[in-house]
């Protein structure tokens, strides 16, 4: 194995293990492997195994991140810019007194990728248009598909406690995917669904203009951020993201395999409530 090409296995294997896939089989005759960071050639997707992520920030650089305010919240002082890579997070051109319902019009009965083939519903958005604070997934599950909402399986509830721990109600806050459509099988969206679905988000974020933006799980944060290294180096980091501030935390998924990296996940919501204002809620008395 070519060792500049470890990295990025180990990010992919820490991507599926995120996702709670379990150990998965490399095809090694069908797998070509990407060289790692800016300039390799990414080959195409093969079974199983796809390209790193890449988004928008790439073009111009990725924004600093904001090492004196995340120093002051206890965030690593170590903090680094991430890669500079071409984008897949597609803008879109602003529109003119653009609405989410606007937005969900244009979406339409959408058939511009793959994904519509299998899905059951469109999983646009939910909750305030005018939340402070966005959650932004990878793609609808099962149950999301089947309801046209996000986030309302077994890593949905978790995540609704997370919010609630925060101090805040699920309606309060806007929740949303890189994708609308569930891929097949659960499979990790491919790069040109997301290219395709992403001026839709792009313009859902511009019409809510969330004062913070938390990604969760490597596909949201390599997406937004552009870059393909693994979430575990540059969760918890504040970035700019288009008037917002961005961080990435694990994805509920992630936690309900690895309740361990909850109290990690947990730091990192305390740093999104002291940037909102957020007071941590009171501890329930104990009973008896
Ligand atoms: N996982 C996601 O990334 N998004 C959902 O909506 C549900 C599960």
């Amino acid at each position: 194995m070519d060792p500049r090409s470890r990295p990025q296995i180990e990010a992919w294997l820490r991507y599926f293990d995120d996702l709670g896939l379990g150990p998965f089989y490399l095809d090694r005759a069908a797998v070509e492997l990407p060289a790692v960071g800016a300039g390799g050639s990414e080959g195409g997707s093969r079974r199983g195994v796809r390209p790193p992520l890449r988004s928008r920030v790439e073009q111009t650089g990725p924004p600093p991140p904001v090492t004196a305010q995340s120093a002051a919240r206890g965030a690593r002082a170590q903090d680094v810019a991430l890669p500079v890579l071409p984008s897949l997070f597609n803008a879109a051109p602003r529109v003119e007194g653009d609405t989410l319902e606007r937005i969900r019009e244009d979406i339409g009965d959408c058939k511009r990728c793959r994904l519509c083939e299998a899905r059951n519903k469109i999983v646009f958005g939910d909750g305030n248009a005018r939340a402070e604070l966005v959650f932004i997934g990878e793609g609808p599950g099962h149950d999301e598909d089947v309801q046209g909402l996000p986030f309302v399986g077994r890593a949905g509830k978790l995540l609704t406690q997370m919010i609630e721990a925060m101090g805040l109600r699920r309606e309060e806050v806007y929740i949303c995917n890189i994708v609308k459509c569930r891929p097949p099988e659960n499979r990790q969206p491919e790069r040109d669904e997301v290219a395709t679905c992403s001026p839709f988000l792009d313009r859902q974020l511009a019409v809510i203009r969330p004062k913070v933006v938390v990604c969760l799980g490597n596909v949201a944060a390599q997406t937004l951020l552009g870059t393909n290294k693994s979430i575990s180096q540059f969760r918890g980091q504040w970035f700019e993201f288009r008037g917002s501030k961005l961080l990435a935390t694990y994805h509920p998924a992630y936690l309900l395999r690895t309740p361990s990296a909850k109290s990690e996940v947990w730091k990192d919501l305390k740093n999104v409530m002291a940037e909102l204002g957020l007071k941590p809620p009171k501890p329930r008395p104990k009973a008896g």
